[in-house]
């Protein structure tokens, strides 16, 4: 099955297509960072204006890089939500355009269940497993029982930790987006600043990252205050072991409550290197799946491959329509 997945939530203008749900036969991405990096975030209106410019170029590179025929498209799927609304409905009307004009079935897919299953494409989830979602907007550790069937073990309470990487990027007068940057400079420094790390309540497998953050933004405040320098390499590497410490034990926390084989890593944090090497040191009686670090972050080929498993246990949408804006999560 031949899937063509459409993937614009955030800051990304993203074409996949996709045989049934593995084997990625053309990806294309299309990032908007540089523009956005003058601000220092996402601004939302710039990102749907720029989806809008790209989209159907985008769309039309996908199908000539896949070497399919328009036929030979048997589905498309689209990321619903969550997201940005503006960014979210060019993506959806797009899909669901070119869905109606060819004649083919039409499904939304949930973003977050992307990001699992971008560990499916060169890896094969095995249930049940745990899954570590952490991103710019979400942090969550889940139970996924089968396919489909997931249920959330504990969330964050306030930022995500993406988000806690990017403001204290941008305290620290670093770029957008900030977490691959501080996983850089995080090799260079020490981790001396004593920074908090919230575990919560005992046997909590929530999250909180806005004291953490706050801390960083209140030392960084006072030093100014006072004419004093930061050291940004060793302040990048306490706020990254602050943050690896409480995800990776919190990870671990899941894997003692819950028989599970698998351990899966997914979300643009994902791509952190600390992570990535510090979860496989400290988790040695579980399977990790990492997502190669380009289905990481935001892509339409996570998108493609959640949509066949999505499409064998609930089908299509019945028309061509998703249902109108009450499907956008
Ligand atoms: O999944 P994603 O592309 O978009 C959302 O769905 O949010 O994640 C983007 C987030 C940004 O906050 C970015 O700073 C973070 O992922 N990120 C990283 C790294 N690469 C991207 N955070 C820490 N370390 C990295 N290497
Ligand atoms: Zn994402």
């Amino acid at each position: 099955m031949n899937i063509l997945a459409v993937e614009s939530s955030c800051d990304e203008t993203s074409v996949a297509i996709v045989k049934d749900g593995k084997e990625v036969l053309s990806h294309i991405v299309l990032s908007q960072i540089d523009i956005h990096k003058v601000f220092g975030g996402v601004v939302p209106e710039i990102a749907s204006r720029n989806h809008v410019i790209h989209m159907t170029r985008v769309f039309d590179q996908a199908i000539k890089d896949s070497k399919l025929s328009i036929d030979e498209i048997d589905l498309v799927a689209v990321t619903q939500g969550p997201g940005l609304i503006g960014s979210l409905l060019v993506g959806i009307n797009a899909a669901t355009a070119f869905a109606f004009a060819n004649g083919k079935k039409i499904i939304g897919v949930n973003h977050l269940i992307g990001h699992i299953y971008a560990a499916n494409i060169e890896h094969t989830i095995e249930f049940p497993a745990i899954a570590l979602l952490v991103s710019g907007g979400h942090t969550e550790l889940l139970y996924l029982k089968d396919h489909m069937d997931f249920k959330m073990l504990g969330t964050t309470l306030d930022d995500a930790v993406g988000e806690a990487y990017d403001k204290v990027a941008r305290t620290l007068g670093l770029d957008y987006p900030g977490g691959p940057i501080i996983d850089k400079l995080s090799l260079l420094g020490k981790d001396t600043y004593n920074l908090p790390r919230a575990y919560l309540e005992k046997d909590s497998l929530n999250f909180s990252f806005s004291g953490l953050k706050s801390s960083v933004i209140n030392i960084v405040h006072n030093a100014n205050q006072k004419n004093e320098e930061i050291r940004v390499n060793d302040m990048c590497a306490s706020f990254q072991a602050s943050v690896l410490d409480v995800l990776v034990d919190k990870t671990k926390l899941a894997c003692q409550k819950l028989d599970v084989k698998q351990v899966i890593i997914a979300g643009g944090v994902a791509a952190n290197k600390g992570l990535r090497a510090r979860i496989k040191e400290e988790i040695k009686d579980k399977e990790i799946l990492i997502p190669d670090m380009k289905y990481c972050t935001d892509n339409a080929a996570m998108i493609g491959a959640a949509a066949y498993y999505q499409y064998q246990k609930q089908g299509a949408h019945p028309n061509y329509l998703l249902g109108g804006l009450s499907t956008i999560a």
